[in-house]
Formats: structure tokens, C-alpha cells, sequence
């Protein structure tokens, strides 16, 4: 939507990467998790901002595509990527009603919600791909104007996940934290072998 390009090249349009230059905490702490199980190192960063984690795959040795609305936080996120000598496909993307065309074997969606999107992220993995993701809880300590529309309620998280083919490997919320977040990770159903 053009109001959420307009609103987020507004937040990122000073040189401060108001996201951190450092990657979210939940990936990085599973990173070495991920690379044992993902089938294979092609990741998709949804809603990727300045690039963060996008940057933090890549030199994980991830071929990282990475898409957001936002045009200054992808201006942003290429010039850190060149700097820091990696490679991620930064993409202008509008995500609502958006296709995932590709398929991916490991999608993080991290501090953005859509759960029209859930389904189509979980059909772009490809089978045994993991999606991890984590954003905020609506909680009575959550500080800061937020619309209600775009925080996870209690239990949502799961709901939404257990409609899905695969399992779920994680499952937590933090409701008491100063940032609230729901978190989960996700594999998609793995190939189904034939006994003979
Ligand atoms: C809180 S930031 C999270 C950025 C990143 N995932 C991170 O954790 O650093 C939310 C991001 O969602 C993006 N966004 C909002 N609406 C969008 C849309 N309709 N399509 C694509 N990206 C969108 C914004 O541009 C912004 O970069």
C-alpha cells in the first residue's frame, strides 16, 4: 500500500539504520539449528527493511532474496550489503496481495504481519523448509501507538500455523517482556517416501 511505502521511507530516511545493524535475536540464536535443518540455502527475507537480516544470512552463506515496500530501506540495505562485500537480491515488493513466486528453503518473517501471507510463504518452502518468525504481541506492556490490526493476540500465532502441512518446532510468546512477541518455527511437511 503507498501509505506504508510513504510512512516507512519516512522512519528510515536519515543515515541511522533505525532497525540495528545487528540481526534479530530468535534467528540468530538458531542459526546453527537452521543450517543443519534447512534442505538447502536459498532464504527469503519478507518485510526485510534495512536489511538486518538479510545481511546476517548472507554471510551465513545463505542466497538470500530480500523484499519490502520500502525504497529507502532497500537503498539502505544495498549500500550496507556492498560495504560489508555480500550478496542479497533486495526487491521492491508491495507484500499485500503479493505471490511468492519461488521457493525458498528457509523464509524469515520477522516484526511484520500479514496472515493472509502465512499460507502462501509456508506453500513457497519447499518441502522440509523452515519459516521462522516472530512479531509483536498485543500485551499490556507494550508500549507506543500501535494498530491493533497488526499485533498478534494470544494463541493467534498457533492457530494460524496449525492449519498448516508440517510441525511445528517452536512455539513461544513473551507477554511480559518489554517488547512483547510471539514467536514460532515452522518445517513444512518433508518429502514423503514410498516404501516398497
Ligand atoms: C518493523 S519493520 C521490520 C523490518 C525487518 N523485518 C527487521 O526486523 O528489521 C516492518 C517492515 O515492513 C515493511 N512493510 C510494511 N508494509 C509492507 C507491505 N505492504 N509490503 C512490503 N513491506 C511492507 C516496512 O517497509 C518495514 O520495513
Amino acid at each position: 500500500m503507498e501509505a506504508d511505502r510513504i510512512k516507512w521511507n519516512e522512519r528510515y530516511a536519515d543515515d541511522e539504520y533505525q532497525m540495528g545493524l545487528n540481526p534479530s535475536r530468535f534467528l540468530a540464536d538458531r542459526i546453527q539449528l537452521l543450517k543443519t535443518l534447512t534442505p538447502g540455502r536459498r532464504a527469503l527475507d519478507i518485510a526485510c527493511g534495512e536489511g538486518r537480516n538479510s545481511i546476517f544470512l548472507a554471510h551465513h552463506g545463505f542466497q538470500v532474496t530480500a523484499v519490502d515496500i520500502s525504497d529507502r530501506g532497500i537503498e539502505k540495505g544495498e549500500s550496507r550489503m556492498r560495504s560489508e562485500g555480500v550478496t542479497v537480491d533486495f526487491r521492491g515488493v508491495d507484500l499485500d496481495g503479493y505471490d511468492i513466486d519461488e521457493q525458498y528453503d528457509l523464509i524469515v518473517n520477522l516484526n511484520f504481519l500479514s496472515r493472509e501471507l502465512i499460507p502462501r510463504e509456508v506453500t513457497a518452502l519447499k518441502p522440509g523448509g523452515i519459516l521462522l518468525f516472530e512479531t509483536i504481541l498485543d500485551s499490556p506492556t507494550l508500549a507506543g501507538n500501535h494498530t491493533r490490526h497488526y499485533l498478534l493476540q494470544s494463541g493467534e500465532l498457533l492457530q494460524l500455523f496449525n492449519r498448516e502441512a508440517g510441525t511445528i518446532l517452536e512455539y513461544d510468546e513473551f507477554p511480559q517482556i518489554a517488547c512483547p512477541v510471539g514467536r514460532i518455527l515452522f518445517q513444512k511437511q518433508g518429502p514423503l517416501l514410498l516404501v516398497t
